[in-house]
């Protein structure tokens, strides 16, 4: 049942204990609860904010709505971690409900400085008409995980020439000065991002739009992200309202990065290369950035997008985040992700298989390669020329009804994953299957099964392809074959246990 504005803007002290019971009660009944991937208790997770390296620790929060699955009153919640696997649950950290937040304390992002993690995000206002007036606003962390917010905006109103969805923005350090960058709305209805500068992180100077060389690029840019690795610089942004073409854009909104010259603020310019999206699959969106110890790069997503209905929504919660991904620019302006290698910590049993996999050899499962919840790395070679023509096929959660797929074709170097029988359905007007062309035949497959997801990392940081998917607890089956050609596959597979 779709709730009012009424209820959806409430916040959690409005609310009678019985109606948080309830939820946690749907909750639980849930057989789609992820085992290890960070999701909400009740209600709805949507991006990750703050993200940070503060005082020896990783800290970082997301978009909450409590009471549904719909976007409504959005909190930050906070968790905190030693080595981004396991996480500390260090319940709300920003609260809405002032003037300059009354209608959600939306994302933004965390810096440290002078030992404390300052929080920048955006007040969500609606006036009588329901009118959207968004402000920038500020709040400070101290060492014990105290938030305190600033009594006024930072930033107040949006500047001429921009309309109301002007928001999510995210900091960094240049020099003594600290810069951001906010996804923005022209007026013309287009898409595009701001920056401010400030010499305390309390004081913002307008410094002028981002000048780029796409002036009409979707409607509107959320959670713009900017740094700089090995001399070039990276800006990651949403655009919402890019046209599929081909296998490109095939999700409702996008998420993707472009490579250039670091920014000479305050001049504008930002020369840069083509819009890359960042992954493949049918459900990330909102990724942010933070720079780890050792000066390390590591992007959280959001494993969900907007305004696509889930199979979980009518069971109290929605959408989880994705894992930790380390980053590394390449020379030649791509940006290789890699699973964070913290994430062995959670490795549990450990299974593998050496084989040679031919299409006459029909389909093959090998003793304890089967789940719900395990990380499995795969990696191939091709034997001679009828390699060089094989076509792979691993089911994952798969039974008599159910299977998610991912096929290899070698002669086009195209990997497809296909959730059309993955389990309940979802989004299906976007399609069923993603492809990635790869710029190198596949030689490894890096894949995070979770109760209700996948993550597929590729060559080692060449592509990813993040999904939801939502099959039957007993739909568990590995199943690999070939059907032309032959490869020799090595298999490694993970258990990951409950905690
Ligand atoms: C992206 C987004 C942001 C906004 C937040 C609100 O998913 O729409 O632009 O700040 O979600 O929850």
């Amino acid at each position: 049942m779709k709730m009012t504005n009424e209820q959806k803007y409430r916040l959690l002290e409005q609310v009678e204990p019985q109606e948080l019971e309830q939820l946690r009660e749907l909750v639980s009944q849930c057989h789609w609860r992820e085992r290890y991937h960070i999701q909400p208790s009740i209600g709805l997770l949507n991006d990750p904010n703050g993200f940070a390296y503060y005082n020896g620790q990783y800290h970082l929060f997301y978009q909450w709505f409590p009471l549904g699955t719909d976007h409504g009153m959005k909190y930050w919640y906070h968790l905190k971690s030693n080595d981004l696997v396991n996480w500390e649950d260090c319940g709300i950290g920003l609260k809405p409900g002032d003037w300059f937040d009354s209608h959600g304390a939306y994302s933004g992002s965390g810096l440290e400085h002078d030992g404390k993690l300052y929080l920048m995000y955006t007040g969500n206002t609606r006036d009588e008409q329901w009118q959207r007036h968004p402000y920038q606003c500020l709040a400070v962390m101290n060492a014990a995980d105290e938030v305190s917010k600033l009594e006024q905006p930072v930033i107040g109103g949006v500047p001429e020439g921009y309309t109301d969805h002007y928001r999510d923005p995210k900091m960094w350090k240049d020099g003594d000065t600290f810069y951001c960058v906010i996804g923005a709305q022209r007026q013309e209805l287009t898409g595009t991002a701001v920056i401010y500068s400030s010499p305390d992180l309390r004081n913002w100077n307008w410094v002028g739009e981002l000048q780029t060389e796409l002036p009409s690029f979707g409607y509107m840019w959320e959670c713009p992200d900017y740094f700089e690795q090995n001399g070039q610089a990276v800006l990651l942004f949403c655009p919402q309202g890019i046209e599929p073409d081909g296998e490109r854009y095939r999700n409702i909104y996008q998420s993707g990065y472009m490579v250039g010259k670091p920014l000479a603020l305050p001049d504008l310019h930002f020369e840069h290369g083509a819009f890359h999206e960042l992954d493949h699959g049918f459900d990330f969106y909102a990724p942010q950035t933070a720079e780890g110890r050792n000066g390390r790069r590591v992007l959280v997503g959001w494993m969900g997008l907007p305004d696509i209905d889930y199979p979980t929504d009518n069971q109290g919660w929605a959408h989880a985040l994705t894992l930790p991904r380390e980053l590394e620019l390449r020379s030649d302006g791509i940006l290789l992700q890699r699973p964070v290698p913290e994430l062995a910590l959670r490795r549990g049993q450990h299974h593998d298989l050496r084989d040679v996999l031919t299409a006459d050899a029909g389909s093959r499962q090998y003793g304890g390669f089967a789940g719900t919840a395990y990380e499995l790395l795969c990696t191939f070679g091709y034997l001679d020329a009828v390699g060089q023509q094989a076509v792979f096929r691993l089911e994952l959660r798969a039974s008599e009804h159910e299977r998610t797929v991912l096929l290899y074709n070698a002669a086009s170097r195209m990997l497809t994953l296909d959730r059309t029988e993955s389990g309940q359905p979802l989004a299906e007007a976007y399609g069923t299957t993603r492809s990635v062309l790869l710029e190198q035949q596949l030689h490894q497959l890096h894949i995070f099964v979770d109760v209700s997801s996948i993550e597929v990392f590729v060559n080692d940081g060449e592509a990813v392809l993040t999904s939801r998917i939502f099959p039957q607890p007993d739909s568990e089956d590995i199943v690999f074959s070939v059907q032309a050609g032959q490869v020799e596959l090595y298999a490694e597979k993970w258990e990951y246990p409950a905690e």
